[in-house]
């Protein structure tokens, strides 16, 4: 199945944006979820299939205690390099999902965080994914749930389309683009992996303000390099009216957001 056209690629300051801002806000909930559910342990060879920053490769690091290897890939150079100034313990190599550069079985545990819906190739991505992974092994992967599931980011992206037209539907229909567990399923399956586990899980990405939340929104996504300084405070006065009532107190903004784990097995 040919996925979308947004691949998500940041500058490498867009990347220290991502990391500073959304990371803690939203990412960081949702690793450790990814790391159990496919049942990380130490002594492991470990993927991160599209790292990013690495926020999922250093939850698999904490939780193997320092026994084992753990891999993070990307194909942006901006986020390596904002995760190689992290963690130089982990091992970071720039690559592409569709061809991972690495040889068939020489993981136990292949993970992918908020990014299987960026790739042109989804189902060619999971077979490499599945390729990788040793006999016996898993594959773990993280997606939102469609845009009807997404109180908080629907409404922000309605008050977007005002302002940017057929852009915020394509981007923001991208993150949403995986949000069917049934298909999700069956691209599983069609990689040769059967599906151990999928669940369903609300979070919550949480943020000081509801402008913060729209500010991370555009500075961490490419959506910063995509607009002008006029757009930008439109977008910022409309998005910030809209998700309001996610206000909780002292004005902290609190987005509800639904995404599927879902754990595949390598036939043994
Ligand atoms: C929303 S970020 C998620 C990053 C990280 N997994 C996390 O949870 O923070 C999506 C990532 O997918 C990466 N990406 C997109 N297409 C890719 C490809 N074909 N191969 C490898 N990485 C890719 C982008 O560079 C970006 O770092």
């Amino acid at each position: 199945m040919t996925g979308s056209v947004e691949t998500f690629q940041l500058s490498v300051q867009a990347a220290e944006a991502y990391e500073s801002s959304f990371v803690p806000a939203l990412f960081a909930d949702w690793a450790p979820h990814l790391v159990e559910a496919a049942g990380v342990a130490g002594g492991q060879a470990v993927l991160d299939v599209a790292c990013g920053t690495g926020v999922v490769a250093r939850a698999a690091a904490d939780r193997m205690g320092g026994r084992g290897r753990v891999v993070g890939l990307d194909v942006n150079e901006g986020m390596l390099a904002v995760a190689g100034r992290l963690r130089p313990d982990i091992g970071w190599r720039q690559g592409d999902a569709g061809d991972l550069p690495f040889g068939a079985g020489e993981f136990d545990v292949v993970l992918c965080q908020s990014a299987l819906m960026f790739f042109p190739d989804r189902a060619g991505a999971l077979r490499e994914m599945a390729r990788v992974a040793t006999a016996g092994g898993a594959v773990a992967v993280q997606v939102w749930d469609r845009l009807e599931a997404q109180a908080g980011y629907g409404a922000m992206y309605d008050a977007f389309a005002g302002h940017l037209g057929g852009q915020a539907s394509e981007l923001g229909g991208a993150y949403w683009a995986l949000g069917d567990l049934d298909l999700l399923g069956s691209l599983f399956e069609a990689a040769g992996l059967r599906v151990a586990a999928a669940r369903t899980r609300v979070g919550a990405a949480r943020f000081g303000s509801a402008t913060e939340a729209v500010a991370t929104e555009i500075e961490a996504t490419p959506l910063a390099a995509r607009i002008d300084q006029d757009t930008r405070r439109r977008l910022v006065e409309a998005g910030t009216a809209a998700i309001r009532r996610f206000e909780v107190d002292g004005g902290r903004a609190e987005l509800p957001i639904s995404g599927h784990l879902v754990v595949g097995t390598k036939a043994g």
